[in-house]
């Protein structure tokens, strides 16, 4: 169906003002902007009367969707200790409707949060798939291979070529990490990867102890070892976290087609550091903003993610300079969408693809915004609470706190039953 936003301001990473006018979605698309537009024959008018806004969706660049179910678990505990005995226990028990449900109650999430499209390695991602594209909203797929198994990367490359291009989806290889998988499945992984023209998704140096790692177990720098595995292919690579990435390499970075996934919540509840995340953008890599799994954030919310990266490297770096309002939300938004290997999404621009947040500023906090200073407004004073609708591809996935086409109860009732369930296989195998 058609949609009519009358009279709104707009603003996209790429325009220096905030403009004012109509946006016309039509099939999934930003059909036309400019003023006046006439109102779509059977379609919905929405007025904005020139106190809401609409921004791209945005694009949560690295996340472990259905991990919502464990969230809560362990909390505050040595990451090897929270992992071991609180985490792989529970996850050893899931099973394919536990990761639809989990997905689900995560779409929903996202989607309050003003989340269109979100960037996934997990298993079973069929399941992934069906809960977000029945729900209408962007992804990108990765299932997570670790160790030398041919046959998870066989699940791997046929899940490209099932759901890769469909329903607003991109499948991407998804070794796991350096540490998990070794350098020649890497090598065989990325060079399945170019043959079917797959990207790829993998973690990255999140912890201080992998780069002596690499360096004791193949004799190579991080940078020398992605050159070495062929990780930077000529697919779009996702590397998240990268907290211990050398700056001295990141030159090596730009250029290539990695973007690095930023997660500022989880690198820190995790007691991980913080990745060098200004470096990166002086150096010309590009950095997509991404929450991590619900476990260890806890929260999938990105507009919190884009405050507290802005806040987070200004406090590092003692220099209230870095780090601005507009890089976080190029990189919540533009940036984490060409990451997922999406080339018409996050701009608001004729012919691309209509992903919306819908923000109301007729609040007290945003007394004060102008065209020029909006974004800054939305980073440092506004939050996803002053969302009023989200939109994928022309859908509405959320409208004024409800979740059109979904019976709320019904999908609490699953993914509540699912964490019980989980939980109770764990504590049945514990000896
Ligand atoms: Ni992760």
């Amino acid at each position: 169906m058609a949609v009519l936003f009358r009279d709104f301001y707009y603003i996209d990473a790429e325009m220096g003002r905030a403009a004012r006018g109509d946006l016309l979605v039509e099939g999934g698309r930003i059909a036309r902007l400019g003023k006046d537009l006439p109102e779509p024959p059977g379609g919905e008018t929405v007025r904005g009367e020139g106190k809401a806004l609409l921004v791209p969706g945005f694009v949560n660049g690295h996340t472990h969707a259905a991990m919502v179910l464990l969230r809560g678990l362990g909390e505050e505990l040595p990451v090897m200790e929270w992992l071991q005995e609180r985490i792989w226990p529970v996850e050893a028990g899931l099973l394919p409707e536990h990761i639809y449900w989990g997905t689900r109650g995560a779409v929903m999430e996202m989607a309050a949060t003003g989340t269109t499209c979100f960037c996934d390695m997990y298993f079973e991602m069929d399941e992934v798939a069906r809960a977000a594209s029945e729900r209408g909203m962007r992804c990108c797929l990765s299932r997570g291979l670790t160790g030398d198994d041919p046959a998870k990367v066989q699940e791997g490359a046929d899940l490209f070529r099932r759901w890769h291009g469909r329903d607003h989806i991109t499948v991407q290889l998804g070794p796991h990490a350096p540490y998990t998988v070794s350098l020649e499945a890497m090598k065989s992984i990325m060079a399945l990867a170019e043959e079917i023209g797959a990207g790829v998704h993998f973690h990255f140096l999140e912890a201080e102890w992998e780069p002596s790692f690499i360096k004791e177990k193949y004799g190579l720098s991080p940078g020398a070892y992605l050159e070495e595995a062929g990780l930077l292919g000529s697919g779009p690579a996702i590397l998240a976290h990268c907290v211990w990435f050398p700056p001295s390499e990141i030159p090596g970075l730009a250029g290539t087609t990695a973007t690095v996934a930023h997660n500022p919540s989880s690198n820190m509840k995790l007691g991980s550091g913080h990745a060098p995340a200004q470096a990166f953008l002086d150096g010309g890599v590009p950095l997509s903003l991404g929450t991590d799994g619900a476990a260890s954030n806890n929260r999938l919310d990105l507009w919190e993610e884009m405050r507290l990266c802005a806040l987070l490297h200004k406090g590092a770096l003692k220099d209230p300079t870095v780090m601005t309002a507009r890089d976080v939300f190029r990189m919540a938004t533009l940036s984490g969408a060409a990451s997922a290997g999406f080339s018409d999404v996050g701009l608001l621009r004729e012919g691309w693809q209509a992903d919306l947040v819908m923000i109301d500023l007729d609040r007290p906090h945003y007394i004060g915004w102008d065209r020029e200073n909006i974004v800054d407004f939305l980073v440092y004073a506004g939050s996803s609470s002053d969302i009023l609708g989200t939109m994928c591809a022309g859908k509405w996935l959320y409208r004024d706190g409800e979740f059109p086409g979904q019976d709320h109860d019904a999908v609490m009732g699953e993914v509540t039953r699912c964490r019980e369930d989980l939980l109770r296989r764990a504590a049945r195998r514990q000896p």
